[in-house]
């Protein structure tokens, strides 16, 4: 009755409304901000759905891939991807690096 396929979007459904739960009960103090347009348009979909929501909720999805790393015991730091902690500027290995990590982030 149930496919692996249709079990796993369940999960994913499920992992989904939680992420909407927690935005929705996060203080507006903490929604402050917002990404760049490039990082509302990016091509990770979680960084574009977390920027939809505030700079803040990308700030938060970004230290779990640290955590990801870290757990894994890689030190990657913001500041190994990105050269400043205003506007966010990637370094050349950004992306690649991110595609590593995002896997063990749970993406
Ligand atoms: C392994 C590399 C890597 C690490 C480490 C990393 N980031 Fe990112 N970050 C990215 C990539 C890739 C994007 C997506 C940019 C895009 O698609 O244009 C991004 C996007 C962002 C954005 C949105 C930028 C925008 O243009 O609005 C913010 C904010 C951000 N990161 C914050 C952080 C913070 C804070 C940390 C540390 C906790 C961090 N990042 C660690 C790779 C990384």
């Amino acid at each position: 009755m149930f496919s692996r396929k249709s079990l796993s979007n369940s999960v994913l459904a499920a992992a989904i409304a939680v992420a909407g739960a927690a935005a929705f009960v996060s203080s507006p103090a903490e929604a402050g901000g917002s990404c760049s347009d490039k990082g509302k348009k990016s091509e990770f979909k979680e960084v574009k759905d977390a920027c939809a929501k505030s700079l803040n909720a990308t700030k938060k999805m970004m230290k779990q891939i640290e955590k990801a790393a870290k757990a894994k015991g890689d030190k990657t730091k913001c500041s190994d991807c990105h050269s400043d902690q205003k506007t966010y500027p990637l370094k050349d290995n950004a992306k690649e690096d991110y595609k590593k990590w995002r896997k063990h982030g749970g993406y």
